[in-house]
């Protein structure tokens, strides 16, 4: 692989469905020419502070999130070499000691709910897609995701949302819809928009081995 990696944003709000829409488009893909980056990996380290001190965090802020760090890594990725990704603790609102080693590909897909509010970062994606849900929809999977998977209860996941998860929403993911090539809506099962995203990404994967086939007949 020689050419640059096509970098794929996927912002939405929370439970609209950006990492299952993430998921599914990789699993549809048979080559597998592609890295999901979360934007939740990159979350601060907070393994100084008590596990008391990381509840009151507020994580629906730009500066709760190591842009410095993400942003590296994607050149990393966009300059085709290797990364080691945080991996990122939901019930411990901290980084894990271990890190995951991503090899660069083809398609680089990023997802999270800040990734449009950096311009640096926007200037960076080749595709912005937007998963739009309504937000009564969004706040009930919130709750069923965060109680099972989460570690969390009923009562901090309703808190949490009226606190700063709602304002963050309106002030810092919904502005930015603005900037996405492509809006799909309801997220994670609506197949007709995965598929057309699916061909749109092995046409571009056709393209780029086509280009460096040529590249090497011509040298
Ligand atoms: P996000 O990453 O945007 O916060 P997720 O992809 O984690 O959202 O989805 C939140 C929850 O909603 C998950 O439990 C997921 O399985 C579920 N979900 C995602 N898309 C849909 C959909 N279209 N219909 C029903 N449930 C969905
Ligand atoms: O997958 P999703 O987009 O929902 O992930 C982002 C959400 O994760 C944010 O809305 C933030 O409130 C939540 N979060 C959390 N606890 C953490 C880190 C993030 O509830 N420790
Ligand atoms: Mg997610």
């Amino acid at each position: 692989m020689s050419s640059r990696p096509i970098l794929i944003g996927i912002i939405g709000g929370t439970g609209s469905g950006k990492s299952t829409v993430a998921r599914a488009i990789f699993q549809s893909l048979p080559e597998k020419n592609i890295a999901i980056i979360q934007q939740d990996s990159y979350y601060k380290d907070q393994s100084h502070l008590t596990f008391e001190e990381r509840t009151k965090t507020n994580y629906d802020h730009p500066l709760a999130f190591d842009a410095t760090l993400l942003k590296q890594h994607l050149s990393e990725l966009l300059n085709n070499n290797s990364i080691q990704k945080p991996i990122y603790d939901f019930e411990q609102h901290t980084r894990k000691k271990e890190t995951e080693t991503i090899y660069p590909k083809d398609i680089i897909i990023l997802e999270g709910i800040m990734i449009l509010d950096d311009s640096e970062l926007r200037k960076m994606l080749d595709i912005k897609i937007f998963v739009d849900t309504d937000a009564d929809v969004r706040i009930i999977r919130r709750i069923l995701r965060d109680m099972r998977e989460r570690g969390r209860t009923l009562e901090s996941v309703i808190d949490q949302y009226l606190t700063t998860v709602r304002p963050a929403h309106l002030q810092f993911v919904e502005p930015n819809k603005k900037y996405a090539d492509v809006i799909i809506p309801e997220g994670g099962y609506n197949q007709v928009a995965i598929d057309i995203m699916v061909a749109k990404i092995k046409s571009i994967i056709e393209n780029k081995q086509k280009l460096n086939s040529n590249r090497v007949k011509n040298n």
